[in-house]
């Protein structure tokens, strides 16, 4: 088992488009620098490009391994998300359907990228609802990248010197969520205590804490009458962040 530095955060990063010649990749590497600046925090790029997904089925069934290791591993994130016809690009959102319980009660900074004037303002708005129905918790500063084709020059290099100070915002917002919903994660539970016998940790063996309840729609049986799936209860184990489901009505 590897050890969990209690004091770091893990904050990975996803750029959110495959396209050849994007400018959002650009966007993404200053995230990056600026994360790498805070000493509380380890960060990662995932590059939807490198996710091979199938296209012939979508959600849970066609997870990827490590994606979902890295999701599972995170303290909150951050997606640099291009605005396509006033919307997100297709694959983000496939991408992201791949994984429910890996991303509950932890915190999304998003960072809109737009060649048009209005920063990407558009798909922020319309991943909103996407990021609540992933039990993500949206922060309430984002970055918004307008005109992106004058903020770097054709090498790549930066010219808009305000960016890093706007990521920067957002970025200790988001910080300082990733350390509440930790803590709540580990210590808070949703449940009536006494009527749920703890859970131990598999990897570890310590208790766990329930922090959530899901349906998860993909179940083929409905163990609850009330919604059309199956209600999980989902635990955060505090010695080493492993997470663990079971059903709501499991005794
Ligand atoms: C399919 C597609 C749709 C687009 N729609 C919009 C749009 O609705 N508004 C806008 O400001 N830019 C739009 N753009 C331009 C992108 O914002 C521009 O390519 C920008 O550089 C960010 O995307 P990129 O990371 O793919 O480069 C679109 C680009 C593509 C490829």
């Amino acid at each position: 088992m590897s050890t969990v530095d209690a004091s770091q955060l893990t904050i990975p990063v996803i750029l959110g488009t495959p396209r050849q010649g994007r400018l959002s990749e650009h966007v993404a590497r200053i995230m990056i620098e600026q994360l790498c600046k805070r000493r509380d925090v380890a960060t990662t790029l995932i590059d939807v490009r490198t996710l091979y997904l199938s296209s012939m089925d979508a959600g849970e069934a066609i997870k990827d391994a490590a994606f979902s290791e890295a999701m599972l591993r995170a303290d909150g994130l951050v997606i640099v998300v291009p605005e396509y016809n006033h919307g997100y690009p297709g694959i983000l959102k496939h991408v992201l359907d791949t994984n429910l319980k890996e991303y509950i009660h932890k915190p999304v900074g998003l960072c809109g990228v737009s060649a048009g004037g209005f920063g990407g303002t558009r798909v922020v708005e319309s991943l909103l609802p996407v990021m609540r129905e992933l039990g993500l918790v949206s922060i309430f500063w984002d970055v918004n990248v307008s005109s992106v084709g004058k903020a770097f020059d054709e090498s790549g290099k930066l010219l808009d010197q305000a960016l890093p100070r706007r990521i920067d915002k957002m970025l200790s917002e988001l910080v300082w969520m990733a350390r509440v919903l930790r803590y709540g994660r580990d210590n808070v539970s949703t449940s009536d205590a006494s009527a749920n016998l703890p859970m131990m940790c598999t990897a570890c063996g310590l208790p766990m804490n329930q922090h959530a309840q899901k349906v998860d729609f993909s179940s083929p049986t409905t163990a609850d009458p009330v919604f059309y799936g199956t209600l999980q209860q989902i635990h955060q184990c505090a010695g080493c962040g492993n997470v663990q489901v079971r059903l709501a009505d499991a005794s």
